[in-house]
């Protein structure tokens, strides 16, 4: 089977699905993007306005910040990575994703994580936090340490939106955990 190729079965099944009801509201499921054998995936929580209008996670604010700081402290863009939110459809008007929604939506996440197989998963923030994590511990508590999962490693991280709110530290804190993650995919330089 071609590379990727599961993986764009896969976002082909989701293109239609009507498992909770944010399906009713979205403009298009953001499934994912990036490399489908990446050895550094992210994880955030739900497509905004812009992610929803274009189809792609990470494209408004949030994402220049996270671009920025993947270029900065780990030397490559984006491509080089995959990105995925753990709800694939946007929340009317962004409000957090609900229990249900994130339940419905949970198998296409943990297909994702299998079928590309990256080596470490970043989190960005509480919701992807602590569902992959299986933890109600916020995410400040947690951050600054990975965390086996299964033959992965898991950095948690602030959501790049905290970061845009907070400012220097927080923004401080997200380049030591992708140093972090650097650290363990063995990427040098
Ligand atoms: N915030 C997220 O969590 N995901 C996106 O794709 C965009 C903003």
């Amino acid at each position: 089977m071609a590379p990727g190729t599961e993986l764009a079965e896969l976002a082909r099944e989701a293109s239609g699905c009507v498992r909770c009801p944010l399906s009713a509201h979205r403009t298009q499921v953001v499934f994912g993007v990036g490399d489908p054998h990446a050895d550094l995936m992210f994880v955030g929580e739900a497509p905004g306005r812009d992610e929803d209008l274009q189809g792609e996670p990470f494209v408004g604010r949030s994402g220049k910040l996270l671009d920025r700081l993947i270029l900065e402290e780990l030397g490559v863009d984006r491509s080089r990575c995959y990105i995925a939110n753990v709800v694939k459809c946007r929340p009317p008007d962004n409000r957090d994703p609900k229990p249900d929604e994130i339940a419905a939506c949970r198998p296409y996440l943990s297909a994702q994580i299998e079928l590309i197989s990256p080596t470490v998963v970043v989190t960005l923030g509480n919701f992807a936090t602590k569902l992959l994590l299986g933890t109600d511990r916020g995410i400040t508590s947690v951050r600054g340490l990975s965390y086996p999962m299964g033959e992965r490693q898991l950095v948690p991280t602030y959501h790049p939106a905290a970061a845009l709110r907070s400012g220097g530290v927080v923004v401080a804190e997200m380049r030591a955990d992708l140093i972090r993650a650097k650290q363990l995919l063995g990427w040098s330089g």
